[in-house]
This record gives structure tokens, C-alpha cells and sequence, in this order.
């Protein structure tokens, strides 16, 4: 689903529609390779094939198109860099919303475009009156866990185990109403 380009409190940070010509060679670029497999792994996902451009494109398609998610592409500096997007409906036993992200282009981590990205998508799910958001992470992600940490989400209930033996902990933000 379409959600609006959004402004991040980083003005080279933005958070742009997504674009299947643009986009899909990126995601091929992102997930090659060992790194692509690191980042596979860090999100939780080890069924990892080979990526090819054609599975990137119906990827990013259903991105556009699929009801139930918000999905934005992070623009760094002119260039995309990752992608953040929200399940509106519950999945994989994570409430929702649940807000998701993950920057692809490994060096352009750790320089708080997560931070900034997050704080924009929170911001918007809060002014549309969202006051509990979930997500969650591997309990193995520490850049996740500090991610979420950082706006004060908390543990939802205990880790646990998924059925392919991976450890996982959701969480949970309590988001006031902003004041009108
Ligand atoms: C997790 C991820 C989204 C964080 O985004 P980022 O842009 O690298 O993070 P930022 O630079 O905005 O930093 C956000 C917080 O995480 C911390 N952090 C970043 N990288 C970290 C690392 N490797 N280890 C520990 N903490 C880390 C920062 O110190 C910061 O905490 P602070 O706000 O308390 O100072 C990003 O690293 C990523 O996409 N990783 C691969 C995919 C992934 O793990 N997705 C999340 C799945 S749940």
C-alpha cells in the first residue's frame, strides 16, 4: 500500500514512495553476497536463494499494492538506502501496527538513519491516533534491540522460539496522543 513521502528530522533523510525500476536492482544489490545473507539472517529470514531482479520486482510491486502495509523506500543523500514499512493487520504473532526496517546498503548503518526513519514513521502512525505500536527483533539484533530501545519500546511478554529454532523477543511502544 502507498503511504505518503515523509520528512525525517535528518534533511538528507527522506521516506519516499516505492519505485519497481528504481528500486528492484537495489534490493537484487542488498541481498547478494555474504552481506545480503547477513542481512538476511538478521532479520530472521534463512530461506535465502539467490536474489534476482525479477523477484525483486514483484517484491517491491507488492509493496505498492499489497492492502494491509504501509511501505516507504529511505532516501539518503539522493540514494535509497533501505526500506521501512508497517503490517496494519497482525502477523508472524506480532500485533499490529507493527513497524519493520531494514537498511540494505550495509555502510549506511550506524549513521542514525534507522533513528531518524523510525522516528518519522512513529510519528505519523501516532498522528493518526496509533497509540500502540509493535514489533520485534532477533534477541541476537542488538542494533534492532538498541533501535527500539531508543524510543522506549519495551519486551511484549517473553522471547520465544519460532518453529525454525529462531529466538525472538516482540515489543512494544505506548505512544501518548500528541497534543492538538
Ligand atoms: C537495525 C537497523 C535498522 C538500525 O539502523 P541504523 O541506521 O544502523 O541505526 P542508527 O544509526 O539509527 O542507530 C540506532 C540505534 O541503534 C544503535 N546501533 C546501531 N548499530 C548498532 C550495532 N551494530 N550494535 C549495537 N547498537 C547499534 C545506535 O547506537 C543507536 O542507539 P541510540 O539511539 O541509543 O544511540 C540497521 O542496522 C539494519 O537495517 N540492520 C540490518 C537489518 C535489521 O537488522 N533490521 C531489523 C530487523 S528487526
Amino acid at each position: 500500500m502507498k503511504a505518503p513521502g515523509l520528512n525525517t528530522n535528518q534533511p538528507k533523510t527522506k521516506l519516499i514512495e516505492p519505485d519497481v525500476e528504481r528500486d528492484a536492482p537495489k534490493g537484487v544489490e542488498w541481498l547478494s553476497g555474504e552481506s545480503g545473507s547477513q542481512t538476511l539472517a538478521y532479520m530472521g529470514v534463512h530461506d535465502i536463494r539467490r536474489p534476482s531482479l525479477n523477484v525483486e520486482k514483484q517484491r517491491v510491486h507488492d509493496f505498492i499494492v499489497k492492502p494491509g502495509q504501509l511501505n516507504w523506500m529511505i532516501e539518503h543523500e539522493g540514494e535509497v538506502v533501505g526500506s521501512i514499512w508497517v503490517d496494519l493487520q497482525p502477523t508472524d504473532g506480532v500485533d499490529a501496527p507493527a513497524l519493520h526496517i531494514m537498511i540494505g546498503d550495509p555502510s549506511a548503518r550506524g549513521k542514525g538513519i534507522g533513528h531518524a526513519s523510525t522516528e518519522a514513521v512513529l510519528s505519523y502512525l501516532q498522528d493518526r491516533g496509533h497509540e500502540l505500536v509493535y514489533s520485534r527483533h532477533l534477541v541476537s539484533n542488538f542494533a534492532a534491540a538498541s533501535l527500539l530501545g531508543s524510543f522506549n519500546f519495551i519486551p511484549d511478554g517473553s522471547e520465544y522460539k519460532d518453529k525454525d529454532g529462531l529466538e525472538w523477543q516482540n515489543a512494544k511502544l505506548v505512544q501518548k496522543p500528541k497534543q492538538t
